[in-house]
């Protein structure tokens, strides 16, 4: 017993029946950034994650494949796991639905369910949708198919056991209507009252016979229990309800389960009417959160590459994954995943205010004091209070964002004293400062300002970025002063003790070219590794060089494409028989006039590819300037379109 407060938090347990997408990870980076914030905070934290195993949609999957359905979901855990470990998931414990210490309890639990009479004996006659593992009955359905996925349902009639709902239904309606902040966001509690409460709830049929893959009624081994009965017991059966001394004891009631929208009603009607039935306390909190959609609509698991978190992070990186996913979806709505944003996220908030605010601090420590943070002098001038003011002040907005489990707007918070910072270097000019002997004595106090500015902002960041901070620390010369990275260390400003060692290194973020990941994001992952093989050896022959059709391309024409304002879409002439079309990420750097006529060298073989639905036919080469801007490569006088470059 450690005496410090508990918390104790959950993720949905996910179906080990094909890889996750981005999506599913944004609910566990969630979970994960609001556990690592609330260990921080001196919180008692225990959080799990898993897997749900059972049921008939992994059966027949398992049966297509011909595999048992353990050995068909075996690998595809361990490849959950390794998502959780690339994205620095900081679980406790993670539960499979198949282990004895799930399985074992589930059948006691039901077994004492219908010993109450809580769970009697009937039969079943409904409409069941197997992906959503959900029953219906006929005047739920719309257009005759699922009302969660819109999906075909199929009817079932078997013998079957029930759980009487209707007996603690109005029980239920109150410890909701007392308890107002147990389903959030508070538009989903109305949801759920208004469409499945009031209407009246039909008892809920909680075992099958028309398959095996599930843990069997003790009593009545031609069934299998429900597998939203046998999943949703996994938030207690992991911590091991029922025996003495155990975990429970010390962490349950849960303070969230944060789930997506789409199992609200399992996790705030079912569950909590279970836990009634067990006489257990209910969870504090249900948050149900928006989805992850695509610019094309839902996201699925087929759609190939861009959905696929693994992929994102060995390209991106998982702190800039997290980033993404915690500041763009405002928490509790629904948002857009596109590679455009995510790589807008990761050029603004995370190369330029960020990564910029620390390199040009370090460098001019480096360049006006040896690397050697300065002992800071003379009065404080406004611009330092406004810092040091805002800085103090973070800490608590972003723990009232935190409560809410706002996420979005905690990182929204602490930006505005990354950019704070940034402002405050371009308020006090240290360049001009370092020019005279009574301006170095302000650039110390600046310089000083500034490196404890970032440490504030390294150790707000730790919650959902595990691995910049540290690499923080390294550049301002704290990386072993633990002292320092602590929530602790926030109360007080000024804890960064002058003398420390300033070093620069590599930059946090590098900025990455818009359209050069487009086009990435389009070639088969072969031609990826291909290329990366090619990249070690670092030389190409001429052979190789001449496999590249360099030409001059005459631009005809030009304009915006709607909807996406990075890119134009553009025609060029190569003295071909009819011009080629071409998108290139420009728009922020030319206006579609000022190209037309110019002669730009094109690479005239490239695959085509379509971007944003546009065909693209080559490439335009352009120089690209210290901070990330394009500069067309043009010919020194005017020359045939089509010419060849060698
Ligand atoms: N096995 C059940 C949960 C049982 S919990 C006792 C399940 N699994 S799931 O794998 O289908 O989904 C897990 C979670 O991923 C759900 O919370 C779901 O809302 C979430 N998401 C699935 N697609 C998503 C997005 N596109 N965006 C955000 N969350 C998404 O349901």
């Amino acid at each position: 017993m450690t005496g410090k407060k508990t918390f104790y938090i959950t993720t949905p347990i996910y179906y080990p029946s094909n890889k996750l997408h981005i999506g599913n990870s944004y609910t566990t980076v969630a979970a994960d950034a609001i556990a690592r914030y609330k260990r921080l905070s001196g919180y008692d934290v225990w959080f799990l994650t898993g897997t749900d195993e059972h049921g008939q949609k992994i059966q027949r999957q398992a049966n297509e494949v011909r595999k048992k359905p353990k050995e068909f979901i075996d690998p595809i855990v361990d490849w959950i796991k390794e998502l959780w470990a690339e994205l620095d998931i900081s679980y406790d414990d993670f539960i499979r639905t198949t282990e004895p210490r799930h399985e074992e309890k589930v059948a006691k639990i039901f077994e004492r369910l219908y010993q109450q009479g809580d769970i009697y004996k009937g039969k079943y006659e409904g409409w069941y949708c197997t992906p959503c593992e959900a029953f219906w009955q006929e005047r739920q359905l719309v257009d005759n198919c699922c009302p969660d996925c819109g999906r075909k349902v199929e009817l079932v009639a078997e013998e079957a056991y029930f759980f009487r709902m209707s007996r603690y239904a109005s029980r239920l309606m109150e410890y909701i209507e007392q308890h107002p902040e147990f389903i959030q966001p508070e538009s989903r509690k109305n949801e759920m009252i208004n469409n499945f409460l009031k209407p009246g709830l039909e008892d809920l049929c909680v075992s099958r016979t028309s398959f095996d893959w599930g843990i069997k009624v003790p009593f009545d081994e031609k069934h299998v229990i429900y597998v939203w009965l046998d999943a949703l017991t996994n938030y207690i059966t992991a911590l091991g309800y029922g025996e003495p001394g155990s975990l429970y004891e010390r962490y349950w009631p849960a303070d969230v389960h944060l789930i997506g929208k789409d199992i609200l009603r399992f996790h705030t009607i079912y569950w909590p009417i279970f836990l009634m039935a067990l006489g257990e306390p209910l969870p504090r909190q249900v948050f149900g959160h928006g989805w992850l959609l695509l610019q094309e609509g839902k996201m699925s698991k087929s759609k190939g590459n861009v959905v696929d978190p693994r992929v994102l992070i060995s390209r991106y990186g998982s702190d800039a994954i997290r980033y993404f996913l915690l500041r763009e979806i405002p928490f509790g709505q629904d948002g857009t995943f596109s590679l455009e944003l995510l790589i807008q996220r990761i050029n603004t908030d995370l190369a330029n205010e960020l990564g910029n605010l620390v390199s040009r601090t370090v460098t001019m420590v480096e360049r006006y004091f040896d690397g050697i943070l300065p002992v800071p002098a003379g009065e404080e001038e406004p611009s330092d209070r406004e810092l040091r003011e805002l800085a103090l002040d973070t800490p608590a907005r972003v723990e009232k964002a935190m409560e809410d489990l706002q996420l979005s707007n905690a990182l929204f918070e602490l930006w505005k004293l990354v950019k704070r910072s940034n402002k405050y270097i371009d308020d006090n000019t240290p360049w001009a400062l370092a020019k005279s002997e009574t301006g170095r004595l302000r650039l110390a106090t600046v310089m000083y300002n500034l490196v404890e500015s970032i440490r504030f902002i390294g150790v707000m960041l730790q919650p959902y970025m595990p691995r910049t901070p540290q690499r923080i620390w390294e550049q301002i010369g704290i990386a072993d002063r633990s002292d320092l990275h602590s929530f602790a260390s926030l109360t007080r400003w000024g804890m960064i003790e002058p003398g420390v060692t300033v070093k620069r290194g590599e930059d946090l973020f590098p900025r990455l070219n818009l359209l050069h990941e487009l086009r990435r994001d389009q070639l088969p992952e072969v031609d990826a590794r291909e290329r990366e093989e090619g990249k070690e050896e670092g030389l190409i022959t001429l052979d190789q060089f001449h496999q590249v059709d360099l030409r001059v391309a005459t631009i005809v024409s030009a304009q915006r494409i709607e909807g996406a304002d990075r890119l134009l879409l553009l025609k060029v002439d190569l003295g071909e028989k009819t011009e080629r079309q071409v998108v290139a990420g420009l728009a922020r750097y030319y206006r579609p006039e000022e190209l037309v006529g110019a002669q730009v060298l094109f690479v005239a073989n490239l695959k085509p590819v379509k971007l944003r639905g546009h065909l693209s036919q080559g490439m335009l080469l352009a120089a690209i300037d210290e901070d990330g801007t394009p500069v067309l490569t043009t010919v020194g006088r005017a020359v045939r379109a089509g010419s060849r470059v060698s």
